[in-house]
């Protein structure tokens, strides 16, 4: 089969149309195939769970770069509905929180600890052992838990189609308390502006990402019913952990973000 219409771009793949009703995730060169086996797993349990995901029908090897074959959500990003309609962020930002709570509700064995992984990636953080200890110790006394995360929770990897939000690449899956996974949105939603240049488009990102955040929070709380008391705590753990990833215009936000954790 050959590959149609680019439909999409992320940082790790390229999306395109494959036959009727189908898409096809590229990854880049230097992905691997179990990573594309990995996410094809993760998407099928949260299929089976009942979640508004894309069918996954199959992982192909083509031009030696490994492919995830999904059901071709029609529709646009969230992303770019807000950049189109910004007096509607707090109204995305609302339904976004309604779909993740739902994420929430799912238990399911088998996928990584959210907490072995924060620990291993903050250990390979720049942060320099006196931070990192810091932020082992704050992490140790987090919360367990089973729940389902989707752990890369942003307008990105939302898309709307209808009036119905889909949750897409679910390469980051894995298992423990919600409010890790909230956090991780916050975090996400903090540093949009640092991938901006210094401008009025910096400012006005900065503003829209906190009016999302903002409400984000508050109807997530009241629908979940769960104090975010210890959000903060989780914010500057997954901050010092989003060090590892390596991308150099975040570093010094999260360097202040991760040191909040001695305060
Ligand atoms: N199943 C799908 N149906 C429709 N569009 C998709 C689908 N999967 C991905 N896309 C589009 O491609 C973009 C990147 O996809 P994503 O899975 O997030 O890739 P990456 O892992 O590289 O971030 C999304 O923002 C979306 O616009
Ligand atoms: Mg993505």
């Amino acid at each position: 089969m050959q590959k149609g219409r680019l439909v999409g771009r992320g940082a790790r793949s390229d999306i395109y149309e494959w036959g009727k009703g189908r898409v096809l995730k590229l990854m880049k060169p230097g992905i691997s195939l179990d990573a594309a086996k990995n996410e094809a797993r993760n998407t099928d349990l949260a299929f089976a769970a009942g979640l508004p995901v894309p069918r996954v029908y199959e992982v192909i090897e083509m031009e030696g770069r490994p492919g995830i074959v999904y059901e071709h959500i029609k529709g646009d990003p969230v992303d770019r509905h807000i950049k189109a309609a910004t007096w509607r962020t707090g109204e995305f930002a609302r339904q976004a929180a309604e779909v993740h709570t739902r994420v929430h509700q799912i238990t399911v064995a088998g996928l990584r600890d959210v907490k072995h992984r924060l620990r291993s990636a903050v250990l390979r953080s720049k942060l320099g052992e006196a931070v990192q200890g810091q932020v082992l110790q704050r992490l140790q006394g987090l919360p367990d838990g089973t729940a389902l995360l989707h752990f890369d929770f942003h307008p990105l990897n939302l898309v709307l189609s209808g009036q119905r939000i889909y949750i897409i690449d679910w390469d980051n899956a894995c298992t423990g308390d919600p409010l890790a996974d909230v956090a991780r949105t916050c975090l996400i939603s903090s540093l949009a502006e640092y991938h901006v240049r210094p401008g009025l488009k910096r400012i006005l990102v900065r503003h829209f990402s906190r009016v999302m955040r903002d409400e984000y929070v508050k109807r997530y709380a009241e629908i979940s019913a769960k104090g975010t008391e210890s959000l903060r705590h989780w914010i500057s753990v997954v901050a010092a952990a989003r060090m590892a990833e390596g991308f150099a215009e975040e570093v010094e936000p999260l360097k202040c973000l991760a040191a909040a954790v001695s305060s």
